[in-house]
């Protein structure tokens, strides 16, 4: 049997985790929070396959390769881009596997921009304001079904 895949995709300013508004997005960092996604897949016999980038284009080129190399589920963050992207929306759209949407704050407490993305449109789950905590239900979440599946 081949090893389960699921994509963790964080998008433009997540790179900057630790230090960024550390009152609205905690103090860990992104690879603190990869390393230990990366464990609790481990544990559960999958792979992890994590990417951060400033780039629309190329989260929206890791959709795609996604889509082709058998990776089950998107774990997404799309930051700002989930207020203006319909081109990652798109990419997701052609994605058969299990989104879920994970936002570190409650973008609803938020400004009032924050309050829609495109992305929850297509994400079978959204998780807003549990901080990392949200990422490590989502991946629970994708585990737990994939194995009821
Ligand atoms: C965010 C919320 C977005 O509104 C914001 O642009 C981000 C991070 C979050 O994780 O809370 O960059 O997605």
């Amino acid at each position: 049997m081949t090893t389960p895949r699921v994509l963790v995709l964080n998008g433009p300013n997540l790179n900057l985790l630790g230090t960024r508004q550390p009152e609205i997005y905690g103090k860990e960092t992104l690879d603190d929070i990869i390393n230990q996604l990366r464990t609790q897949a481990l544990m559960a016999g999958w792979e992890l396959v994590a990417l951060q980038s400033n780039h629309e284009g190329e989260l929206i080129d890791a959709v795609h390769a996604a889509r082709l190399d058998g990776t089950l589920a998107i774990i997404i963050n799309p930051a700002a881009y989930s207020h203006t992207s319909v081109a990652l929306l798109d990419a997701l759209n052609t994605f058969d596997g299990k989104v879920i949407e994970v936002h570190l704050s409650n973008i609803h407490k938020r400004e009032a921009f924050r309050h829609h993305s495109y992305i929850s449109s297509r994400a079978d789950g959204v998780i807003a304001g549990l901080g990392s905590q949200g990422y490590q239900a989502a991946l629970d979440a994708i585990i737990a079904t994939a194995k009821n599946a």
